[in-house]
């Protein structure tokens, strides 16, 4: 991530770090005056999206990414075609076939993938902008939606502590980068066995060394939430990863995020999640209710924010 300003127009985003910090704030930007339209009227007096097409390739199940970009491209005035599984790629057409093909029909590309290797290659061959809707590696739209949320509650992002909760996967991934870049301390409390990619770790501390952020990893949820602005979790077992699931649950047990643990982070800290949540499992109902819940801001924001992205790569 450098701090240049590129034009936006016509590219792929696979990584968070595939964006300059100049070029989020362009796309927050544009999700802040998306984002103050929509809550005025539910409308968008000029959308900037008529005409255009976007074809959602998801071989997992969504909610809020599926229905956000739904939702989010009739909003700006353009269309979306969700394509399950089955459909689409591998076993019933080459990725590089889909892309040859969806290219001369539609705008653009959302994919939500298990190998990232798929999005890759999806993007290598396709001629139109390609989006990372998640995949085992980096969920890149959370990441810019959780930074932009933890923006709008303090007012800063330079210095905020991040604590993330459990698992170093892939929300912890594009957490930490764009943290990184963001000048964040983006924090990381993980039972041993469960840590994060070491390449994406190494590529969070050079934009962290460049900003003035900081990565600080340990096992100690109790210690790592202490001085915290925000405790982030999420699931315990991913998707694609449910055979593994009685294990995690043994491995994760002293990680879940509770009254307890929001109390050791202070009366000032926020929880968020980029959900689904497990309730009782890596996050308690009476944190996801309760005052210091930030979790229901934070999905809204992934429409205001995929919207700016889909005009910032689109329009
Ligand atoms: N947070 C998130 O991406 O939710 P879905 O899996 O429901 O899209
Ligand atoms: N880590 C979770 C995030 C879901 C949005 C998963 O990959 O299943």
């Amino acid at each position: 991530m450098t701090s240049e300003l590129g034009t936006l127009r016509g590219r792929d985003l696979l990584s968070v770090a595939d964006l300059s910090a100049a070029e989020v704030e362009q796309v927050f930007g544009t999700a802040e005056t998306l984002k103050r339209e929509f809550r005025e009227t539910r409308r968008h007096a000029r959308p900037p999206l008529t005409g255009r097409s976007l074809a959602m390739l998801f071989q997992k199940p969504s909610l809020r990414t599926r229905v956000t970009f739904e939702a989010g491209m009739a909003q700006l005035g353009g269309t979306a075609i969700y394509l399950p599984e089955d459909a689409v790629m591998g076993a019933r057409e080459a990725v590089r076939d889909v892309a040859h093909n969806l290219e001369r029909f539609v705008d653009g590309i959302v994919a939500r993938t298990g190998p990232h290797a798929v999005v890759v290659e999806l993007a290598a061959q396709a001629s139109i902008p390609v989006i990372n809707g998640l995949t085992l590696r980096e969920h890149p739209c959370q990441a810019l939606a959780d930074v932009f949320t933890i923006r709008e509650r303090l007012g800063r992002s330079d210095g905020a502590v991040i604590t993330f909760v459990g698992d170093g996967n892939n929300v912890y991934h594009s957490l930490a980068l764009l943290g990184a870049a963001f000048g964040m301390e983006v924090r990381l409390a993980h039972p041993a066995g469960y840590s994060p990619n070491e390449s994406i770790v190494a590529r969070a501390q050079s934009l962290a060394e460049a900003s003035g952020g900081r990565l600080v990893f340990g096992s100690d949820p109790y210690e790592l939430v202490a001085g915290a602005d925000v405790v982030y979790t999420d699931a315990w077992t991913s998707m694609g990863q449910e055979a593994e699931a009685e294990e995690r649950r043994d491995a994760f047990v002293a990680y879940q995020v509770d009254d307890r643990l929001m109390a050791a982070a202070g009366p000032d800290a926020v929880a968020m999640h980029c959900l689904p949540a497990h309730r009782g499992e890596e996050i308690t109902s009476s944190v996801m209710d309760g005052p210091q819940s930030l979790i229901f801001e934070q999905s809204e924001n992934r429409l205001h924010v995929q919207k700016a992205l889909l005009v910032e790569l689109m329009a």
